[in-house]
């Protein structure tokens, strides 16, 4: 069904079709909707259920930041079926993000490219959404830098932001791996990240994870690894998309500037989540190129305690979290797993 739905969509420019979807889903956010669409598509199992940094959540398969920047539809994606909403990037003070066009389709390829520029309302506006919505699932906050903030005062940046959604979020994600707001990758480097880092720890942020870029070096990760074990962070979320163009790609707009997501940064994503399981006993979240419960599986399997999809969502469409928990049940029943817990990192040596 979603098929014809989706040709529908992808009959609109990209962030169209997505802004249609955000408003349908709004507008759906309410009673006797939410019961059917959970009735329907939430998948309860104790075994899909997991706790991760001392959070509670439902099953493994959460939603990638980006898809609900603003806060706008949290209580409708818990229905559909996810374990957790990651919302945002904020920024302490909204802004308008790039020019558009800014969002691209490669089907041929199932990914697509953005370069947004964290556009959103701010964070006090987000704030003030979350304080106000029931989302019944946890929700993480990913934290960008506003792109007119110096990159040395980022800290302080990334530290109002964090504030406004200090009592709204359950979890708070630092991003400084978007490669569509300038110079912010620089941020990965120890220095700057670590005052980052130690600046929301001490301000109380719990549980606090940084997002890895896929682009980054061994190297520079085993460094963000142990930096992050000697702040306290609770867990790495592995990974954002990725500026690398796979010879591999087809779709014409292969060439345009931004992040790659989707099929092709699936396995250099994998990688990273096993290189960071192999080095840490922190949770890591394991995101990219996700479509399928196999996908799902194979990042737990590599290490990951929690799941993340976006252009598998665009692809697969509304049932995409409710058909993965499915798979998953099926997926650990064959292997002999009592609980979505014991898979993660069984491919680890
Ligand atoms: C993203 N992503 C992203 N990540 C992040 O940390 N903050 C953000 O604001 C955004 N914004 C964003 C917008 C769009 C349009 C896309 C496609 C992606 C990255 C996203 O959360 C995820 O890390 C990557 O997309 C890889 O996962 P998928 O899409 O392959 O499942």
């Amino acid at each position: 069904m979603y098929g014809s739905l989706r040709q529908l969509l992808f009959r609109l420019p990209p962030e169209t079709a997505h802004e249609v979807v955000v408003t349908s889903l709004r507008a759906g956010q309410r009673e006797p909707f939410l019961s059917l669409l959970e009735s329907r598509l939430q998948v309860r199992d104790p075994r899909l259920q997991t706790t991760v940094f001392d959070t509670e959540f439902p099953n493994p398969v959460g939603v990638a930041a980006g898809f609900d920047k603003n806060a706008r539809i949290p209580r409708i994606l818990g229905t559909l079926g996810f374990g957790h909403i990651e919302i945002g990037a904020i920024t302490a003070e909204g802004q308008p993000g790039n020019p558009r066009p800014r969002l691209f389709r490669l089907p041929e390829d199932k990914a697509i490219i953005n370069r947004m520029g964290f556009n959103n309302a701010g964070a006090d506006v987000v704030a003030d959404r979350l304080a106000t919505t029931d989302p019944a699932v946890p929700i993480g906050a990913n934290i960008g830098k506003t792109k007119t903030t110096p990159l040395e005062d980022a800290p302080a940046d990334y530290l109002y932001s964090y504030e406004q959604v200090a009592s709204d979020a359950d979890f708070f994600v630092v991003n400084v791996s978007s490669p569509n707001t300038p110079g912010l990758r620089e941020l990965q480097d120890r220095e700057p990240l670590e005052a980052i880092l130690s600046t929301l720890s001490d301000a109380g942020a719990h549980p606090l994870l940084v997002k890895l870029s896929p682009d980054l070096h061994k190297e520079a990760i085993a460094d963000v690894v142990e930096l992050a074990e000697t702040v306290g962070l609770d867990g790495i979320v592995a990974t954002n998309t990725t500026i690398r163009r796979p010879d591999s790609l087809a779709g014409d707009n292969a060439s345009e500037t931004g992040g790659l997501s989707g099929k092709p940064i699936a396995d250099r994503a994998t990688q990273t989540v096993r290189f960071v399981a192999k080095r840490t006993d922190l949770p890591v979240v394991g995101v990219g190129g996700i479509f399928t419960a196999a996908d799902a599986y194979e990042k737990i399997r590599a290490g990951a305690d929690l799941v993340q999809l976006y252009t598998g969502f665009i692809y697969q469409g509304p049932t995409v979290a409710r058909d993965i928990n499915n798979g998953l049940l099926d997926l650990l029943e064959a292997d002999g797993f009592d609980s979505v817990g014991a898979a993660v990192g069984a491919d680890l040596d």
